[in-house]
């Protein structure tokens, strides 16, 4: 095992550099080994009698990409970060930094505290911390902008976003861009250029010029202020992450840190940075599921997909810009024209934004893509995906002809939205083959892709299918099979909720503006009306035939949409749109139709406040998510808690509905929802799992741990 700081001294010429190397794949995380170590490593270079200089590096694929996220919420064992990089601002020799990879957070924070600063022209270095709800706690508000000034830095730390090798240099956080690739020759050559030219130690916290040019500069701080609260959507540390910087401006260094340190602890207790630290991790769980221990995922090269609408012409679009030759099935020369059509839009779209070139524009048109009306053309493709209408027979007479035409390991994929997939893959010889894969509308863009594992389906298909979702950079989820699977169901809950609260007297534009302060992005009748009534209807009708559970109290949209008012396409839905307006004004006449409805069935109306209303639908999704959990239909919280965020606008920053339930206690979500079924028994009753966990005194986040998903 090597050290978690290595130190070694390299003789180049004249002069003795010492290498510092930090060791703790993957990332260099700065656990408290590292931190420990560093403090060690830099007092033996600063006592080294024989080290002229040092030059610090990252071991592995990167430099250090931050704090170790693991250790927050442990009490803090000492030295912390900022004690290290007051060990560097205390040095009399000079060190020099070089990045690679990602220099992130606590990474950055080292490396602006080292005197100078190199980076391979790959890089990209950034300070992230206010995606987990923090703000930098070792120093980053009050070194960063005595490099780059107030503006530069307050954008970089509330956006968190990574900055390229190039930027970082114009905006003088990194001094030069190294040629090659090896981290440790571009330091030592470096730190030879520094001593030749003479030029000495420079400490980042002595450096004022560009503070001092804004420092009673209110007009700015106001501006940055306002742009941080508007980016934010109700997220607190990015606004306190620009009030630190800015205070960088007004306070001296010491003061400036201690103030610092003060909001990052108290941003560390916040139910907000445990909401996103929890999907940190989940996102990188989520894809650790059981079949993956068996199952070795197939070469995919060439993908079919049947139906050229909106959700077949999204899907080609993500499978061409991954790579993939796409080959589309239409029923007739029409619909494949169509298809085509739909299909070289997204692509002109795409040409336009800069998202490819002139070049790749040309050949995913010409020649990676194509169409065709005949079935058998499909039989190179290594994966089919389905994408036609959302009916049964329809798509049992469609896997027959692929089971015909399909080459034997073919993976047979449906796009469905609610369908069952074991009836589906019952048609085909080879159910082994056949999976689910949800997207999401539109597909080319929303992250989330729900993978249906049906009873028979391979754990070779059910890895195909992850690592898919992995070159489609988008988030795979494991589902079971049930209507709606995870996230449709959760949906179906939730409107039916929604649509009983209307009927019963809320207007559906309070519930809209109660969602959205929750920090949805849009209200669920914003969603319907965008979504096309006429699409929520079919599924309505659907559920209809086969036997509705429950109350029904969806009158009032069957009513708008049996008008041809269908939403956003048709100027009226819920909401009515002016002429290329995407958000709508309330609409009279939607109140007349609801009052009317009440009147016949004879319903007093009763209006909820916002309170009542999020309330209620916040405990709508965690009850049905813990009969989710039961079932089986969901390995685990976080799979649901991932489902609503990439899927359905679910505020990354309460952490999915499993883990707000958490966050609120589970004997309050119960009590809550036993208060609920007074009013209301048809509508609610408490999940069972959610009365067992809650009189256990356990919470949901005790079904993630690995050993109860493998
Ligand atoms: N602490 C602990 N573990 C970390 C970590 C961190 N800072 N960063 C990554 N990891 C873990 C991941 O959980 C993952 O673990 P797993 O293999 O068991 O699932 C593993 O390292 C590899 O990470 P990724 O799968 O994400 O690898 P990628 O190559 O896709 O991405 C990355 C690398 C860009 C560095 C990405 O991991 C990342 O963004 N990490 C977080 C960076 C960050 O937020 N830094 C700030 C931390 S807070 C801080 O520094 C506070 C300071 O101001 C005091």
């Amino acid at each position: 095992m090597p050290e978690l700081i290595s130190y070694e001294l390299v003789q180049d010429d004249a002069l003795c550099v010492a290498v510092l190397t930090v060791n703790n794949p993957p990332v260099n995380a700065l656990s408290h080994g590292i931190r420990v170590g560093l403090v060690n490593t830099i007092s033996r270079f600063s006592e080294d009698a024989q080290a002229d200089i040092a030059v610090l590096v990252g071991a592995g694929r990167t430099f250090v990409a931050g704090a170790d996220i693991k250790e927050f919420g442990e009490p803090l064992q000492a030295p912390d970060l900022e004690e290290v990089n007051a060990a560097l601002d205390g040095l009399q020799k000079p060190i020099v930094c070089v990045l690679h990879g990602t220099a992130l957070g606590g990474g950055l924070e080292l490396a602006l505290s080292c005197h100078y600063r190199v980076a391979l022209a790959t890089s990209r270095v950034g300070l992230p911390e206010v995606h987990l709800g923090l703000i930098p706690g070792a120093g980053g508000t009050q070194r960063l902008p005595r490099l780059t000034g107030i503006a530069a830095a307050a954008d970089i730390i509330s956006s968190g976003r990574q900055v390229p090798a190039a930027e970082a240099l114009e905006l003088g956080i990194i001094d030069e861009i190294a040629v090659g690739s090896n981290p440790e020759v571009a330091g030592i050559a470096f730190a030879k250029t520094l001593v030749t030219e003479g030029r000495s130690l420079r400490r980042t916290c002595d450096q004022t010029d560009k503070i001092e040019r804004d420092h009673e500069n209110s007009d700015l701080f106001r501006e940055l202020i306002e742009t941080a609260r508007r980016n934010a959507k109700g997220q607190q540390s990015p606004v306190t992450s620009v009030e630190s910087v800015i205070a960088a401006a007004s306070l001296p260094f010491e003061q400036g840190l201690i103030q610092e340190r003060r909001i990052f602890d108290a941003l560390v207790e916040t139910d907000q940075s445990k909401a996103l630290i929890h999907a940190f991790f989940a996102e990188r769980e989520v894809g650790k599921i059981p079949e993956l221990a068996t199952g070795k995922a197939r070469d995919l090269n060439e993908a079919a997909i049947i139906g050229g609408g909106t959700m077949g012409s999204g899907i080609a679009m993500a499978l061409l810009t991954a790579g993939f030759k796409v080959r589309m099935l239409e029923r007739d020369q029409d619909g494949a024209e169509r298809g085509k059509t739909n299909v070289h839009s997204l692509l002109d779209g795409a040409l336009k934004r800069g998202k490819i070139n002139a070049e790749q524009h040309t050949n995913l048109s010409n020649i990676a893509f194509s169409v065709t009306t005949d079935v058998s053309n499909l039989s190179d493709a290594d994966i089919i995906i389905e994408a036609a209408f959302e009916d049964m027979d329809i798509k049992k007479t469609l896997f027959r002809q692929l089971d015909a035409h399909a080459k034997p390991d073919a993976i047979l994929a449906s796009n469905t939205s609610f369908l069952d997939i074991d009836e589906i893959a019952s048609v085909t010889s080879r159910p082994e083959n056949v999976l689910g894969l949800h997207f999401f509308s539109p597909a080319h863009i929303m992250k989330l892709l729900e993978i249906v594992v049906g009873k028979q389906t391979s754990p070779d298909v059910v890895a195909t299918g992850f690592a898919l979702a992995k070159r489609l950079k988008k988030v795979g989820v494991r589902a079971g099979v049930c209507d709606g699977f995870i996230g449709n169901r959760i949906l179906d809950n939730y409107l039916n909720l929604v649509t009983n609260l209307v009927e019963d007297g809320t207007s559906p534009y309070d519930i809209d503006a109660a969602v959205t302060s929750l920090g949805f992005p849009m209200g669920p009748h914003q969603m319907l009306d965008l979504a096309g009534l006429d699409i929520v209807y079919a599924n309505r009708r659907r559920k209809l035939a086969a036997g509705w559970v429950g109350r029904y109290s969806a009158d009032y949209l069957d009513r708008i949409t049996q008008q041809e008012r269908l939403g956003q396409k048709t100027g009226r839905g819920v909401y009515i749109y002016a002429d290329g307006d995407r958000s709508g004004q309330p609409d009279k006449e939607v109140i007349s139709i609801l009052a009317d409805i009440q009147a016949k069935k004879d319903i007093a109306p009763r209006s909820l406040r916002a309170e009542g209303i999020r309330k209620r639908f916040m405990a709508a999704m965690i009850n049905e998510g813990a009969r989710i959990l039961e079932e089986g239909i969901a390995l685990r919280p976080l799979d649901i808690d991932m489902t609503m965020i990439f899927g359905f606008g679910f505020p990354r920053w309460r952490g999915g509905p499993m883990k707000y339930a958490d966050l609120m206690g589970l004997d309050a979500v119960l009590a809550d929802i036993r208060r609920f079924e007074e009013e209301d028994p048809d509508f609610w009753s408490p999940a069972k799992l959610l009365v067992d966990l809650a009189e256990r005194g356990q919470n949901f986040d005790s079904l993630n741990k690995p050993s109860q998903t493998k």
